[in-house]
């Protein structure tokens, strides 16, 4: 098949013909199912046969209904994957990716700026199973050799780091794991498939939360695996094991946020750069971090791998500058929310203190008050009217 353009992809993938056939709609209909009604036994026999010999035919809900199976087809598209599994959150969908690989007795690395719940699995459930992990640098690069031990099966990436934005060199990682028989994975939520084709860098296994660029709309929960043909048993077996699955309602609700992912991305990040440009030039910012500029200590990485980047950045305040004053700050935006998501249509801040950064271990987090920024799809000058009054509301403060 010719490649098509990811906007394209975004519009028509998962498009698949329903279970019936009857007539077709442009969006996939929504089966609302648990059972699957069969003519008969003989009929039901052959679908269990031909799940259990690894294709998708639907045999119960859990299992895939057209309306989940068409997403995942989407996602695997989107992503440059072989298949996708739902989950009911990202978190979830981290937790069905490393059991798929790990086994008592395993070792992990995993990067030392991931998403905080994901090390709380390392350090809890992952180590209740048998499994060690080490944390690495994420500006570690090839160097990740050293870490390497004989049982080490998976190294686990995210990039950029979700709070503190630093940029890893996957490509290197991933030739390192490659000559090793490791597998690798990584959390590439921040950029989905259209800003970084992890699979074309070398990457196994893709986790994706679902609940913030793909479905947008800051009204779903969902995650999903993307894995290439290597580990499709693997992620078939602990996914399908573990019951993992997403309703068909909320599958619908990511199916129509991905049609119009390739536009919401544009937009969300035109405005972030316009903003993180913006505050780079503010007296009471000391730093922004944000892969796109040229600032960035690893923009160069960011350029050769990325074709975009999204709406999410910290920026880091004067030393001088209190919790309470920055919390104080936030609090005043009109146009921002104050939540932990992101990836939605509207923008949200969120105050990231020296206590949130204490886990880090193998380097040098930022010192001073962040603020994470995710930035909607409002007009930009709203947007900067807003954070100029906070910013001369800052200065007031004590
Ligand atoms: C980078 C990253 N990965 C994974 C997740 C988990 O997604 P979910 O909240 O759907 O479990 C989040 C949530 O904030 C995240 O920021």
């Amino acid at each position: 098949m010719t490649s098509i353009n990811k906007q394209t992809q975004c519009a028509t993938a998962g498009r698949i013909a329903p279970l019936g056939g009857h007539t077709r709609t442009a969006s996939v209909p929504v089966y609302q199912a648990s059972t699957i009604l069969f003519d008969s036994v003989a009929q039901l026999n052959a679908a269990h046969a031909s799940y259990a010999q690894g294709s998708e035919s639907y045999t119960y809900g859990r299992k895939g209904t057209p309306t989940s199976l068409a997403l995942c087809e989407a996602l695997a598209q989107i992503e440059g994957g072989f298949a996708a599994f739902l989950a009911p959150s990202g978190l979830a969908a981290i937790g069905v990716a490393l059991l798929s690989q790990l086994s008592a007795g395993d070792h992990l690395l995993m990067v030392d700026s991931a998403y905080s719940p994901t090390r709380t699995l390392c350090d809890g459930l992952l180590k209740r199973m048998g499994v060690s992990t080490t944390y690495y640098d994420p500006l570690i690069g090839a160097a990740i050799e050293d870490l390497v031990l004989p049982n080490t099966r998976v190294i686990f990436m995210e990039s950029p780091g979700s709070l503190t934005f630093e940029v890893q060199d996957v490509p290197a990682i991933c030739r390192v794991a490659q000559t090793r028989s490791i597998k690798t994975m990584i959390d590439n939520t921040w950029a989905t498939g259209l800003f970084f084709n992890a699979f074309a860098h070398g990457v196994d296994i893709v986790i994706q939360a679902v609940t913030k660029y793909l479905g947008g709309h800051s009204d779903v929960m969902m995650g999903a695996v993307i894995c290439n043909q290597a580990c499709h048993r693997s992620v078939r077996t602990a996914a399908h094991d573990l019951g993992q699955f997403a309703g068909s309602g909320d599958v619908a609700l990511v199916l129509r946020g991905i049609r119009t992912l390739s536009v919401r991305l544009r937009e969300h990040e035109k405005n972030a750069l316009a903003i993180a440009q913006w505050f780079e030039q503010q007296p009471q910012v000391l730093r922004v971090l944000h892969p796109a500029l040229a600032s960035h200590p690893q923009h160069a990485l960011w350029q050769r791998d990325f074709t975009g980047s999204s709406g999410l950045f910290s920026v880091e305040f004067q030393p001088h500058y209190a919790e309470s004053a920055i919390n104080h700050m936030v609090e005043q935006y009109a146009h921002f929310g104050i939540g932990y998501s992101w990836g939605g249509f509207e923008s949200l801040a969120l105050p990231v203190h020296q206590s949130h950064l204490q886990h880090i271990r193998s380097h040098a987090p930022p010192k001073n008050c962040l603020v994470r920024y995710q930035i909607g799809l409002e007009h930009v000058d709203d947007l900067i009217t807003d954070l100029a009054q906070g910013l001369s509301l800052l200065e007031k403060m004590p």
